[in-house]
């Protein structure tokens, strides 16, 4: 569960069912939230925030507690928002009102839901500032999964119409996640350059750019989520959980898409078997299925992936209504990302993890760290023996 507005005080993230013992590395988090802030085509607030994750409870010495874990990330804006965006009743002439909506943000269908006379706090609450508390938390969802040998993280695909064509091995991904410093996240240099150019294009013409990004998880066991009840499938859990990010209007897992134009042959990976490979020695000579058959982790990577629709603040903006005048205006503007397909994927692996963590620990429960770990290796043990 998160909680905060975009330009309120702070965000709030509270996790619970984490066992006792897992180690927190506060870097970790820290990086983690540093990676969803990178990535050319973002606004100005990028600029003057960084983000760190305050944790509240639930972890002591370092260490896990077994209690609900609740972290506080600072907005760094907030002093000079707090006259227009007070908790108390405040100087209503100080309010800064958002007076038509934009088309493909929350503003109109929020503000007549809400009963809202505009679009302040509509925003405040559907901006993806909000993924930023997710990421803290699936921070901690990634230590825990670590712990089992289970490893997500992601790249871009594609911006606009600049995109790579072929699979990006893991190995290349953890190189992009060690960078210093991110450009677009894209493995592949030359089309990450493509990539760059179509921001260029989109900041000159006042406009925006979506694209889409890929998560992979790697290292996950058979046997995470089942096709024993439809809302326990992993694929219906990782696309909820996808979908639910801001922006993203479609997910793909493995090579769906392409999958629906093509034959059975061209598609199904076929199934061989060396007892040296991982888990139960079963191989596929391809993996279009992205990890994932009747809705249950099969030992390959898990490759899903979002697509982006383009950030709907524009410089040059459309046309929309004012909503007190109901008069024909142009949509508002106020700083805004042109492009954020990389941080999108960043955000998007905080869920796939949490909703990997989430499966692990249903499948292996445990209080304990020790406890967790010992119901997988055994499990893993099972695997070796099947
Ligand atoms: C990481 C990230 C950053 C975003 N930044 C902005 C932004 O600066 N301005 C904006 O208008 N939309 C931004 N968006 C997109 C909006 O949040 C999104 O268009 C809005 O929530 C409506 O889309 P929805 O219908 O998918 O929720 C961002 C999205 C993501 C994932």
């Amino acid at each position: 569960m998160t909680a905060g507005e975009s330009h309120g005080e702070a965000l709030v993230a509270c996790l619970s069912g984490v066992p006792a013992g897992l180690k927190i590395e506060q870097a970790f988090l820290d990086r983690e939230l540093w990676r969803r802030q990178q990535g050319y085509g973002r606004g100005g607030r990028m600029k003057i925030e960084r983000d760190t994750a305050h944790i509240l409870s639930g972890v002591r010495h370092g260490f896990t507690m077994g209690s609900p874990i609740s972290v506080l990330l600072e907005n760094k804006d907030w002093k000079n928002w707090q006259e227009s965006l007070p908790v108390e009743e405040g100087d209503a002439n100080k309010h800064k009102r958002v007076a038509s909506p934009r088309p493909g943000h929350a503003d109109l269908a929020g503000a007549l839901k809400y009963n809202f006379p505009e679009a302040r706090y509509v925003l405040e609450r559907a901006s993806a500032r909000e993924s930023a508390a997710r990421v803290a938390i699936g921070a901690i969802a990634k230590l825990f999964l670590g712990e089992l040998g289970i490893h997500v993280l992601s790249h871009v695909i594609s911006v606009g119409a600049a995109a790579i064509d072929r699979e990006i091995p893991w190995q290349q991904i953890a190189e992009l996640h060690g960078r210093n410093e991110v450009l677009l996240n894209c493995a592949d240099a030359e089309a990450e350059q493509r990539m760059k150019t179509e921001v260029d294009q989109a900041l000159k013409n006042g406009d925006s750019v979506g694209g889409v990004f890929e998560v992979v998880g790697h290292c996950v066991p058979p046997g995470l989520g089942t096709y024993a009840q439809w809302d326990e499938r992993l694929d219906a859990r990782l696309a909820a959980a996808l979908m639910s990010l801001q922006a993203v209007k479609a997910v793909e897992i493995g090579s769906g898409i392409t999958a629906a134009a093509s034959p059975g042959s061209a598609v199904h990976d076929e199934i061989s078997y060396a007892k040296s490979a991982s888990f139960a020695g079963f191989t596929r000579s391809r993996n279009n299925a992205g990890g994932i058959e009747g809705g249950v982790s099969n030992g390959e990577e898990i490759r899903v992936r979002g697509y982006l629709k383009p950030i709907s603040t524009l410089r040059r903006p459309l046309q929309s209504v004012d909503f007190a005048t109901r008069e024909p205006v142009k949509a508002a503007y106020e700083r805004s990302d042109v492009c954020v397909v990389p941080a999108a994927g960043v955000a998007a692996e905080a869920m796939v993890a949490l909703t990997l963590a989430g499966c692990g620990l249903e499948k292996f429960g445990g209080d304990s760290m020790g406890e967790t770990v010992r119901n997988f290796r055994g499990y893993l043990e099972q695997l070796r023996g099947y």
